[in-house]
């Protein structure tokens, strides 16, 4: 297993490898000798939710792999200098993004070109990253970890080091298959059952589409809804508010920096194009777009109205009759916002399960 760590390039944009290390991963990784002995959490499903993109029944959530996920995810040992934990870019109370950070530093102050994503519903997500560079939720930390700017860790190493560390091959033993030594998948498979769980669908949108108590919205909100359904739902689409595809919605005109889908389908119509994010929680999750171009919602709306930049990528919706971008009148910018109030779900970013 370890030569297969070792091996794994620094993206996995290729489903194929990434199916065939998952196969490895459940064969190692299957034993639960002490399974009668594990609490099993349930992880929240919401009714205005599609169905999940990850198997669960493969990586059923624990008391224990969770608090173990947890406590990987607070902790800076994965980290080649141990001065950065995943916590340290994804924080909580902002649906784990990083706020007030354009783009993100990381080991000595190194700085990434993009901004971190929220962690948030990652279950019912096609790909990840900005670009969709990582095909399957397992892979995630060893990006980060193996990120130059970010960790700089070589997992092997992260194994190496929980396996000396006093608590972690006992917190292991619980959570999984009650052996001795800590592997590569097991760590990434209880980082995967805390960020499982990392639901968000308690925001007053949701109680008022599913006709939950407390799910009112003023008037205001219900103008700014329909505003939204009319020009923004096409992309941020469904009630994850995105379609999960690739689209340039006109921020740059050069992508000479990043280049974003292309540099994983090596395709050119593919330049400038980053995936759909979701609106969940954005009113906490700034600076936004990929590259942290915008502090405030209102500078997001106005890119909409009046900034959208051409190129050979635009997306066509936000070109039509000839006209850059979505027209939008004062009013309808105010009921957008308080229409995006309404995603943000303090249940969520308040939960002490979730801190440390
Ligand atoms: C130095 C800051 C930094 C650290 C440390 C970091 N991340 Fe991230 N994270 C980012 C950035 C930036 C992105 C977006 C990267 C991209 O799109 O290329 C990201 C993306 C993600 C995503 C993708 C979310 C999505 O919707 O696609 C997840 C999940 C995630 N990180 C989890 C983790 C975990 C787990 C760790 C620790 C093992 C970690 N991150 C460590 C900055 C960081
Ligand atoms: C043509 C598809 C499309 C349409 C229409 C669209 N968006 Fe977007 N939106 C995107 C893409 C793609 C991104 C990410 C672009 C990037 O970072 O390069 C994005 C990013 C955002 C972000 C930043 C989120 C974050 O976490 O950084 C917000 C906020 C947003 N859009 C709101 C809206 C609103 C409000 C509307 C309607 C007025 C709208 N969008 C219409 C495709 C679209």
């Amino acid at each position: 297993m370890q030569n297969i760590l070792h091996a794994l390039p620094y993206r996995f944009g290729n489903m194929a490898i990434g199916m065939a290390m998952l196969i490895v991963f459940l064969l190692s990784s299957c034993k639960k000798e002490d399974a009668d002995e594990q609490q099993e959490y349930k992880v929240f499903l919401p009714a205005n939710f599609p169905a999940p993109t990850y198997d669960l029944s493969q990586n059923p959530v624990t008391k224990q792999g969770f608090e173990l996920g947890r406590k990987l995810f607070y902790d800076p040992i994965l980290s080649r200098d141990s001065s950065i934990a995943c916590a340290d870019c994804h924080i909580s109370f902002s649906a784990f993004s990083h706020p007030d950070h354009a783009t993100s530093h990381g080991i000595e102050g190194l700085f990434g070109r993009r901004n971190a994503l929220p962690v948030q519903n990652l279950i019912w997500q096609s790909s990840y990253f900005w670009d969709g560079g990582v095909g399957q939720m397992d892979f995630i930390p060893l990006n980060a970890i193996t990120n130059p700017v970010e960790m700089d860790e070589d997992p092997v190493r992260v194994v190496a080091k929980l396996n000396r560390h006093p608590q972690y091959p006992g917190l292991f033993k619980a959570a999984f298959d009650g052996q001795d030594t800590v592997t590569g998948p097991q760590m990434l498979l209880a980082l995967s059952q805390f960020m499982a769980m990392l639901v968000s669908a308690d925001s007053r949108y949701d109680h008022y589409v599913r006709n939950e108590p407390g799910g009112t919205l003023n008037a205001l909100e219900i103008n700014g809804l329909e505003v939204f359904q009319q020009k923004c739902a096409s992309c941020h689409a469904t009630d994850l508010f995105t379609d999960q595809r690739y689209r340039n919605n006109g921020i740059l005109s050069d992508f000479s920096l990043d280049q974003g889908r292309s540099e994983v389908s090596t395709l050119p119509e593919d330049v400038g194009k980053f995936r759909v994010p979701s609106l969940r929680n954005v009113a906490v999750t700034g600076p936004y777009m990929h590259n942290g171009k915008f502090k405030t919602l209102e500078s997001v709306l106005e890119h909409y109205a009046s900034g959208v930049k051409d190129s050979p990528t635009l997306d066509p919706l936000l070109k039509q009759n000839g006209q850059l971008g979505v027209p939008l009148t004062s009013g309808e910018k105010q009921a957008l916002i308080a229409f995006l109030q309404t995603l943000t779900d303090e249940d969520f970013i308040k939960d002490i399960r979730f801190q440390q």
